[in-house]
C-alpha cells in the first residue's frame, strides 16, 4: 500500500455507530489556515455526528506511538426540520515541513480512524496532487473517480467547484459525497476510496455549491462552508463574496458555525513545494472589475515566490463546448494571469477534458457581455506540444470537469450555427479535447519541470504534457541569434494572433 494512502484501524473502527453517537461523517483531514510559507505546517482533523455528544479526542505525533493530544472544538449545525448535527474539528499545529505525521481519533478506548498524513513540502522538493471538478452526483463514475485518486495518492487534491449537486446542500453532501470519498470502507471502483482521511482536499466555489444561497428557503444550504477549512488569507470583504441571505437567527447562526469558511472560502491561496496555488470564485456574483479584488490577486500572484503559479476556479473562460460556452466571464483575468506569470489554469462546470494551447488573451471591453461573452484578441502558441517543446508562450487553461457527473460530449464546432466560431471571440485553441470518459488531473511539480497527466475512470493516462521554464541566460553565454524555426506539419509557424 502506497505510503501516502494508509490508514489504518482498530478492530472496531469499521463500526459507524460508536457507543451512542452516529458517525455520519467520519474524520478527515484539511489543509487547516497555515501560512501561506513558513517554517511549519498545520492541518485540520474533523467530522460530523448526529447531535449525542462525545468525548473524542485526537492522538497525534511523529511514531505510532502518537505523543502528542488535542480536543476537538464541537460545533453545533442546527438546520431546523433539515437535521442538526455536532461538528468536531482538532486543530493540529507545529507539524514540521516535508515530513509526515500519523493521528488516531477515539472516543475513550473505541478508535475512530486513524492514519498518516504527509505534510507541506518545503520550495525545494517534489509535490503530487490531483485537481477534478463535478463531482457529488451519487453516480457510479463518481466512485470510479474516486477510487482512481485514491490509486494516485496524491498531497493534496483541489476540486475545481460543483462539489456536490444538486444544490450544495449538507444532505447532499451525505448523500453524494461523504461515502465515495471518505466515508468507504473498501477502496473499489464500486464504492470510492477513503482518500479524505489522510489527503487535505481544498475546495473551490462552483454554481452548484452555492445553489442554495437563501437560508430561509434552504437551511441547510451552503454545505462546503461546514466541510471545508480553507486559507484565511483572502481579500477584505468585497461586493464580489458571495451574499448569505436568510433570517437574521440564521444569518448568525451561518455566521458562527462556518466562521472557519465564511468567506475565505470564495478566495484564497496556498504553497506546497515549488506551487503556488490561488483559488477563485468565479460564479456570475463575482465582478471580476472590482479593484479591491484585482488588487489582492495581483498581489497575491506578485508576491509568491514559487516557481509555478496555478489557479483553480469553476467557470472556464477558453473552452469549446456548447454548454456553458457563453459563461466566458474569467477571459478578462487573462491579462493579470499573463502579468504575473500563471502557468496553468484550472477550471470545471464543463463535464469533460480540454487543454488549450498556450494562449495570450487581449479583451476589447472590460466586462462580459450580457451573456457572458468576452471578445477580444488571441495569441495563441501552436510551437508548444509539451514533449519536444515544454517552454509554453501564455497560459495553458485545462477544463478537468469529468470528476462524475454526466458527460457533455459535443463540441461547439460540430454544433449549431448560432455558435459558429469568430475570430474575435473563438479560435482554434484547443490542443486536446476528451470527452467520451471521465477524468482527473495529476500534476507532478517539482523545481526543474511540471507534469500534467489526465487520467480516465479507469485509470489509463489519456493526457500528458510536461512545461518547463526557460533556461536562464548566463553573462559567460552569448544569446541565441534569432532564427526562424521551420513550421510543424499542419500547424503554423510560431505563434499566431489572429483579430
Ligand atoms: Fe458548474
Amino acid at each position: 500500500m502506497n505510503r501516502r494512502f494508509s490508514l489504518w484501524f482498530a478492530p472496531l473502527a469499521f463500526c459507524v455507530a460508536l457507543s451512542a453517537q452516529t458517525i455520519l461523517v467520519k474524520p478527515y483531514v484539511q489543509s487547516g489556515h497555515q501560512p501561506i510559507s513558513g517554517a511549519a505546517d498545520s492541518k485540520v482533523i474533523t467530522w460530523l455526528t448526529d447531535t449525542q455528544p462525545g468525548r473524542f479526542e485526537v492522538d497525534f505525533g511523529a511514531t505510532t506511538n502518537f505523543g502528542r493530544l488535542t480536543q476537538p472544538i464541537v460545533t453545533a449545525l442546527n438546520f431546523g426540520k433539515e437535521g442538526s448535527y455536532l461538528k468536531y474539528t482538532a486543530y493540529i499545529g507545529r507539524l514540521p515541513l516535508d515530513g509526515q505525521f500519523h493521528y488516531r481519533v477515539r472516543l475513550e478506548n473505541e478508535v475512530l480512524r486513524a492514519g498518516t498524513v504527509v505534510t507541506r513540502k518545503s520550495a525545494t522538493n517534489a509535490v503530487e496532487f490531483v485537481v477534478v471538478g463535478d463531482t457529488g452526483d451519487g453516480k457510479a463514475d463518481e466512485r470510479k473517480i474516486a477510487f482512481q485518486i485514491g490509486r494516485a495518492a496524491p498531497e493534496f487534491a483541489v476540486i475545481v467547484g460543483d462539489i456536490v449537486y444538486p444544490r450544495g446542500t449538507v444532505k447532499e453532501y451525505l448523500k453524494n459525497f461523504w461515502g465515495p470519498y471518505n466515508n468507504t470502507i473498501e477502496a473499489s471502483p464500486e464504492t470510492g476510496a477513503p482518500v479524505m482521511g489522510t489527503v487535505p482536499f481544498y475546495g473551490v466555489l462552483g454554481n452548484h455549491d452555492v445553489g442554495a444561497s437563501n437560508l430561509a428557503t434552504v437551511p441547510d444550504g451552503l454545505g462546503a462552508f461546514y466541510f471545508f477549512h480553507p486559507p484565511r488569507n483572502g481579500p477584505p470583504p468585497l461586493r464580489s463574496h458571495l451574499r448569505v441571505r436568510g433570517t437574521d437567527l440564521q444569518l448568525a447562526e451561518f455566521k458562527r458555525a462556518a466562521a472557519d469558511a465564511s468567506p475565505h472560502l470564495g478566495f484564497y491561496s496556498f504553497d506546497n513545494g515549488s506551487v503556488h496555488g490561488l483559488c477563485l470564485d468565479a460564479n456570475r456574483y463575482v465582478d471580476f472589475t472590482e479593484p479591491a479584488l484585482l488588487e489582492w490577486i495581483r498581489a497575491d500572484l506578485t508576491r509568491s515566490r514559487a516557481l509555478w503559479k496555478l489557479v483553480f476556479f469553476h467557470h472556464p473562460g477558453f473552452q469549446a463546448t456548447l454548454a456553458h460556452y457563453r459563461e466566458q466571464q474569467t477571459r478578462v483575468l487573462a491579462p493579470l494571469f499573463e502579468e504575473c506569470g500563471v502557468d496553468i489554469a484550472f477550471a470545471g462546470h464543463v463535464h469533460n477534458y480540454q487543454r488549450s494551447q498556450p494562449l495570450k488573451f487581449k479583451p476589447a471591453q472590460a466586462k462580459p457581455d450580457r451573456a457572458g461573452e468576452v471578445n477580444g484578441v488571441f495569441t495563441i502558441d501552436s510551437r508548444f506540444d509539451g514533449a519536444t517543446n515544454t517552454v509554453p508562450q501564455g497560459v495553458i487553461y485545462v477544463v478537468t470537469g469529468g470528476g462524475g457527473a454526466g458527460l457533455y460530449k459535443p463540441s461547439v464546432e460540430e454544433l449549431d450555427p448560432r455558435f459558429q466560431p469568430s475570430a474575435e471571440n473563438w479560435t482554434p485553441f484547443t490542443a486536446k479535447y476528451i470527452a467520451d470518459r471521465h477524468s482527473f488531473s495529476v500534476v507532478k511539480a517539482d523545481p526543474q519541470k511540471l507534469v500534467l497527466r489526465q487520467l480516465d475512470e479507469d485509470g489509463f493516462e489519456v493526457d500528458r504534457i510536461t512545461i518547463t521554464k526557460p533556461a536562464p541566460i548566463t553573462p559567460s553565454l552569448k544569446p541565441a541569434t534569432t532564427k526562424a524555426l521551420p513550421a510543424v506539419q499542419g500547424l503554423p509557424s510560431g505563434a499566431r494572433s489572429t483579430n
